[in-house]
């Protein structure tokens, strides 16, 4: 289901987990449990200043007296990181969704890669606790810009996986790089590769995988506050509101959140990545472009609601519940 309802946590714990990456222990604001999670989950994070942006969880996924996050301070930030990094604090009350998880573990794969990049190492870690635990054949390698900008480097080394682990240091010695067209260099069948991480090492270690012939069901990818695909297909079409009968143009270098408020229509937004689900709009008539990454396949298919701040649509016109 793509529907999760709120909680409320208060942050018992921040601290700094490495350079520019803080971590946030959220427990039940009343003393319970919390939801239980699988390995590659997130959860929504409403912040200060109205906007909500998804963090994975990356704590032991069979702990359910908290969730941990954890949050790297992000130059080009619209907010969200700096929010976190200079305005929430310990004792304060967030309000988050129950976890959702569009990085599930395959359970029948006979060996895992995990490939972190740097604060993509959230879901990876949790995945290779939940790995660990049940005593399944994995790997991880993780790449970040230097040691001080490692996060859970004591935890991971600590742990009980840590022989399975290597860090790779862009400032290191030429060696201890990750050599991708080595590491994917033969598919082998029940293998399965996860990669969370910034865009670029995202896109090598696919166009890697893909150029030596992974199959794409072994192939398993979360990417940060998920790009939205532009597509060169983008093309120019017209929204029909249903309750007045009036037309905007959606340009096709315009999202159709952007081309309403300048007609003067406001959707309600937070991520504008389609993410996080708050724009929502009933489609009745006409076939949306989905791009998001809100709305599970089948609720895609269905094609009677879509996410305006990044898809599109496939028909010349769109009549949207507005
Ligand atoms: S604003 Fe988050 S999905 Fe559109």
């Amino acid at each position: 289901m793509s529907s999760a309802s709120t909680l409320s946590v208060r942050v018992a714990r921040k601290a700094t987990e490495a350079l520019d990456i803080c971590t946030f222990e959220l427990v039940d604001v009343n003393g319970g449990s919390l939801p239980a999670f699988a390995a590659g989950s997130h959860v929504d994070v409403q912040l200060p200043g109205g906007i909500t942006r998804q963090y994975s969880l990356c704590n032991d996924p069979k702990e359910t007296h908290r969730y941990l996050i954890g949050v790297l301070r992000d130059p080009a930030s619209r907010g969200g990181s700096r929010a976190m990094h200079e305005q929430v604090q310990e004792g304060q009350v967030l309000q988050i969704s129950t976890p959702r998880n569009h990085f599930p573990l395959a359970h029948d794969a006979k060996r895992s890669l995990l490939l972190a990049g740097g604060i993509g190492v959230t879901p990876i870690l949790c995945m290779a606790e939940r790995l660990a635990i049940t005593g399944a054949d994995f790997e991880m390698h993780y790449c970040t810009r230097s040691a001080e900008r490692t996060a859970f480097r004591n935890r991971i080394a600590s742990s009980g996986f840590a022989s399975k682990v290597k860090f790779h240091f862009d400032d290191g010695a030429a060696e201890q790089k990750l050599d991708l067209a080595t590491l994917l260099a033969v598919p082998q069948p029940g293998m399965h590769l996860y990669v969370c991480g910034p865009k670029g090492f995202m896109d090598a270690v696919l166009k890697t995988a893909r150029g030596k012939g992974w199959p794409e069901a072994q192939l398993h990818y979360e990417f940060f506050g998920a790009e939205v695909a532009k597509s060169d297909s983008d093309a120019s079409f017209e929204i029909k509101l249903a309750s007045s009968g009036r037309i905007v143009m959606v340009p096709k270098d315009k999202t159709v959140t952007k081309a309403l408020a300048e007609a003067g229509v406001e959707i309600l937004m937070s991520c504008e990545q389609g993410v996080c689900g708050t724009c929502l709009t009933r489609v009745l008539e006409g076939v949306p472009d989905h791009k998001d990454s809100y709305l599970t396949p089948e609720e895609q298919a269905a094609n009677d609601q879509f996410l305006p701040c990044c898809s599109r649509s496939k028909t010349p016109q769109l009549v949207l519940d507005l």
